[in-house]
């Protein structure tokens, strides 16, 4: 099959690999359309790391082609279209190819109204949503709504993941409280967001405060970097409260105590992990994962859930350096850049 894989000196290329057997517990799919993620390009920029031969990418939608060894009878067919993530970049298993394999207790069904290239966006935003609201923030899924709304604050809902945790948290019945720049915060209130901020006027955290009467206990920094660590700690009440953050760092924050808990979205696997950030394997986020993609998959479809705008290149795995440089660049806002496999030139069996 066709994969793309580091060379080992910064740079990726499409290369013929051998395809991916499924182990225990695993499906082969048969890849249809992958997006990207800040991380496929920072796998890139880190050369130490990229060792040559691994395949890039973590987000993907397509169809099951082969069912491995001990999966239990029913759970999934062959055919069925599901949507997930893999630890893209570290080995010989990736998005970015045209076959991977993943466990089948940890992909999403995809209703027949979303296309493939929505669907391919769902893993690692939702999941990461689920992990910070649920696992660490333990506050209400769109399945068990509130009737007593809590206030949250959800740092960029802009970005793709916060697109998702803002619509998650909005259909939980929670009080949504939100950042963009000025341009795009009209674009979060249609994602339901109550309050929506200008995350570049210094003065968003004292107006936070106000908002939520210096009683804010519950936030999600879906950037976690800059000013926002500062910003979102600030914006936390008198008697402080938890972060849920997507990169690590502890709060500077002394006038109240402030817990930061970094989410790792590779942590669901159950397995240790190295890189990007070393992380201790934990078998609870494995079992929360399980639980989530059930989740997610009842949600997207029975629950009005807007997907990320989908920006798609036009060369498949061909264009994935494209992306890398207008990410890299500053380019995305409020959209997904998105592959369609198909699209790759010089495949064999398109479909
Ligand atoms: N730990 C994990 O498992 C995990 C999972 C997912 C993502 N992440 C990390 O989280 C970060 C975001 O990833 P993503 O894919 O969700 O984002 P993304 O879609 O690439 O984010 C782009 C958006 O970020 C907004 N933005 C930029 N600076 C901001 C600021 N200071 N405050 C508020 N919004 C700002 C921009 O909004 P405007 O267009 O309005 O300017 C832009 O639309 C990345 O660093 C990524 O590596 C980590």
């Amino acid at each position: 099959m066709k994969a793309l894989v580091t060379v080992g000196d910064g740079t990726v290329k499409l290369q013929d690999v051998d395809m991916p057997v499924p182990g225990s517990g695993q499906i082969l799919v048969k890849v249809v359309a992958v997006a990207q993620n800040p991380t496929d390009c920072k796998f890139c920029t880190l050369l130490l790391h990229t060792r040559p031969g691994n395949i890039l990418g973590c987000d993907f939608a397509g169809i099951i082609e082969e069912i491995g060894p001990d999966v239990p009878a029913g759970l999934r067919s062959i055919g069925d279209r599901i949507a997930g993530v893999v630890h893209g970049g570290v080995g010989p298993n990736g998005a970015y190819a045209e076959y991977l394999v993943t466990d089948a207790a940890l992909v999403i069904a995809i209703p027949d109204a979303m296309s493939f290239e929505h669907a391919a966006q769902l893993g690692v935003a939702c999941l990461t949503t689920c992990q910070s609201l649920y696992q660490c923030l333990g506050l209400p899924s769109p399945l068990e709504p509130t009737s007593t709304p809590q206030d949250i604050l959800i740092w960029s809902g802009t970005s793709a993941t916060g697109q998702y945790a803002v619509q998650f948290a909005k259909l939980a019945g929670l009080r949504v409280i939100s950042t963009a720049s000025a341009k795009n915060i009209e674009f979060v209130k249609s994602l339901g967001a109550d309050e929506v901020l200008d995350y570049a006027d210094s003065f968003t955290p004292k107006r936070i405060v106000s908002i939520t009467g210096g009683n804010l206990r519950y936030a999600m920094d879906c950037i976690s970097e800059g000013m926002t660590p500062n910003q979102v700690s600030m914006s936390l009440g008198g008697d402080g409260g938890t972060i849920a953050t997507l990169l690590p760092y502890e709060s500077k924050r002394r006038s109240a105590p402030v817990q930061t808990v970094f989410i790792l979205a590779y942590s669901i696997f159950g397995q240790p992990v190295e890189f990007p950030f070393p992380f201790p394997a934990d078998k609870t986020h494995y079992d929360n994962a399980k639980i989530y993609c059930e989740m997610i998959s009842k949600i997207i479809a029975t629950m009005p859930l807007k997907p990320v705008p989908v920006r798609l290149y036009p060369d498949g795995l061909a264009s994935v350096e494209a992306g890398f440089e207008d990410m890299k660049a500053g380019k995305v806002h409020a959209e997904k850049i998105t592959y369609r496999i198909s699209d790759t030139p010089g495949l064999q069996s398109p479909l």
